[in-house]
Parts: C-alpha cells; structure tokens; sequence
C-alpha cells in the first residue's frame, strides 16, 4: 500500500473510470439531520475536506449557509459541484491538499474522506483538524466501523478504539458511537462522530 501515492492523479483516474462507489448522489442522511439541527444559517465557517462531488455542500448552499468551503484535490470533484450549482461561490472551491490548508473554521464535516488517506496519515488528519478548527468547535460526521475487502486501496477501515487514540489529545467526544440513520449499504458499519475541539 507504501507504494501507491493515493494523490490527485490516483483519484482523478478513479473519478474517471467511474471507480467512485462512495457517490451516493445526494446528501445523506446522517449529516441532512445534524445540519437541519444547527438552525437557522449564520457566518460559520463550515469546512469539508474530501468534499468529492459535494452534494452536502450543496445543501448547506441551498439552505442558505454563505461559508461553506469544500477542498480536494481532484479537480473533477469541483467541477462537477460547479456545474450543478453555478452560484456556488468559486472562492469557496479549493482545489487544495487538506493538509496544506490553513484556520480557522467553525465546523469540519467528515465523510468518507478520512477512509480514502494511507491510514498512516490518520494521526496527522486528527492533528490538522484540531489546527483547522476554532477552540470550542467541532469535527462532525461519519468513520467506517468496519473492514473492506482490499487491504490496498482506499477505502480503508478500522475500529473506534484505533480511531479513539486518533482524536482523544485534541477533542473532547461529545458523541461518537454507531449512526442510526445510516444510508442502508452503511447501516451498523459507520460511527456518527461529534468531536469539540478543546481549548489547550
Ligand atoms: C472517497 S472520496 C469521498 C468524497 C466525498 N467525501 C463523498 O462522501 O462523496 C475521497 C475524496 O478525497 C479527496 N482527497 C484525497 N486526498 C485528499 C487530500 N489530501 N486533500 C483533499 N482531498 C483529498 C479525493 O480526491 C476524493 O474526492
């Protein structure tokens, strides 16, 4: 697995050859409902990385959330955001290395985008969440509570106790247990995560 960079070229390709089975196509549910209860839209600088084609930044858009932020660094994935929704704002499209990005935000939103990095740079995704995020605000989403069928390529798994060790330095759980509203091909194999980034 140390010999394929999982770079802009490997998730171009993959975008391309239509080897994109995490696309369901719309918002999923377990965020729908997280989002739906933050209330009316407001200045929050809601962030997600690993965006792909985005449709939860499109419904945050939508709703009327004037500071969403997707990154990713396959230029496909914005693309196709901006050609379904043209009033997106284009400052807000960062083709960009999540790694590389700079705070602060008051949201992160994770979905399907920590199981796509070499689980060897999992400590450093929890590290730059907890640098991205404003004290007090929170890392929310999904993590596979599971395993996949090729141990080489992405998607890749994992158990909440390894995922525990991950985040515990940074955050403070607020939840974090199995979703119960999974989409169905997810249902018992994903974790809802609700982290508050703690103030050091
Ligand atoms: C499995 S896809 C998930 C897409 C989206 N989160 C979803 O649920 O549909 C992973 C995405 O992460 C992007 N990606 C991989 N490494 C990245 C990095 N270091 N920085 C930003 N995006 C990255 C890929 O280009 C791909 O679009």
């Amino acid at each position: 697995m140390d010999s394929i960079p999982f770079d802009a070229a490997y998730w171009t390709a993959r975008y391309h050859a239509g080897r994109d089975a995490w696309d369901v196509g719309t918002i999923t549910e377990p965020l729908r409902a997280y989002f739906a209860q933050l209330g009316e839209p407001d200045q929050r600088r809601i962030l997600i990385p690993g965006a792909g084609r985005a449709y939860e930044a499109e419904w945050l858009h939508r709703q009327g959330w004037p500071n969403v932020v997707v990154s990713d660094i396959a230029p496909e994935a914005l693309t196709a955001l901006q050609q379904r929704v043209p009033d997106f704002p284009a400052e807000h499209l960062l083709l960009q290395d999540f790694f590389a990005m700079e705070p602060a935000y008051d949201l992160i939103v994770e979905q399907t985008f920590f199981c796509a990095l070499n689980p060897s740079q999992r400590p450093a995704y929890a590290q730059q969440c907890a640098h991205l995020l404003r004290p007090g605000s929170k890392l929310v989403g999904l993590l596979f509570e599971t395993s996949f069928g090729n141990p080489q390529e992405p998607p890749f798994g994992g158990t909440r106790e390894e995922y525990r060790a991950y985040f515990e330095p940074y955050f403070d759980f607020v939840h974090f247990d199995t979703a119960h509203n999974s989409i169905k091909p997810r249902q018992d194999r994903e974790l809802f995560i609700c982290l508050q980034r703690k103030s050091l």
